[in-house]
């Protein structure tokens, strides 16, 4: 965990105290030891996780999973990783993962900061995905937003060289953070060019943009690089 200066982390969630279903709670129960990497302060090892060497791609805060699930199934090269902590949602992925068989999806359920910071080395993740972060829309709430400058050093940190940071925000003032933070950061170009969103994004829809897009919301889609 980031700690703050008076030590109390900030946390970019809340523990939401969803229903679990019966398919939920199962797949939670059954296939946790076979899909989940238990969080420990030390290094994921990617060779022992994952049967087949491909890129490795990271996801932050995958929600009910469906569209990471949708990614993992078109692209059997490459190996996810997934980082959540809302148990309903790692049930939901943990029955998709079963039912497909696939051995490319892997989840940690834990803080992403605090996995980010402790668990993968430095230059060795092909692309990082966040799709619709929480927005922390009040401005006294602006601090719990996932991304901030310490965040994104060590999420850059932990890419390959032109590795990608991929983000999606239906708040277009969290947007407009997100492009400030990271065209500040020296070590990160916008793909799309200065001051640009990504209009064409490649990527599945996910259940928290479509909740968005119901209530008349855009969507706005990032890229950086690492250069
Ligand atoms: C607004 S939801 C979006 C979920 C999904 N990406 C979608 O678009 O449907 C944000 C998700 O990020 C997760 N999250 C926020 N901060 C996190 C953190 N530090 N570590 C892990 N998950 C986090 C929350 O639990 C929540 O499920």
């Amino acid at each position: 965990m980031i700690p703050t200066d008076n030590k109390r982390p900030i946390r970019s969630y809340v523990i939401r105290s969803g229903r679990l279903t019966d398919s939920q709670r199962k797949a939670l129960k059954s296939h946790w030891q076979d899909h989940v990497i238990e969080y420990e302060t030390k290094l994921i090892d990617i060779d022992t996780v994952f049967p087949e060497t491909g890129k490795l791609i990271i996801e932050i805060g995958f929600g009910m999973g469906d569209s990471l699930l949708t990614m993992a199934i078109e692209n059997p090269d490459s190996n996810y990783i997934g980082i959540e902590v809302h148990k309903p949602g790692i049930g939901k992925l943990l029955h998709g993962i079963t039912e497909q068989k696939l051995t490319n999806l892997k989840i940690v359920c834990h803080d992403a900061k605090e996995v980010m910071l402790n668990c993968f080395k430095a230059a060795t993740i092909d692309k990082i995905q966040i799709y619709f972060p929480d927005p922390w829309p009040k401005k006294r709430h602006n601090k719990r937003r996932i991304i901030q400058p310490d965040f994104v050093e060590l999420l850059e940190r932990r890419l390959k060289q032109n590795g990608l940071i991929h983000l999606a925000t239906d708040w277009e003032a969290y947007a407009e953070h997100i492009l400030e933070v990271m065209e500040s950061f020296e070590g990160l170009q916008n793909y799309c060019g200065d001051s640009n969103y990504w209009l064409q994004a490649d990527r599945p829809g996910t259940k928290f943009e479509r909740r968005g897009q119901e209530l008349g919301h855009g969507v706005w889609d990032l890229l950086f690089e690492k250069c």
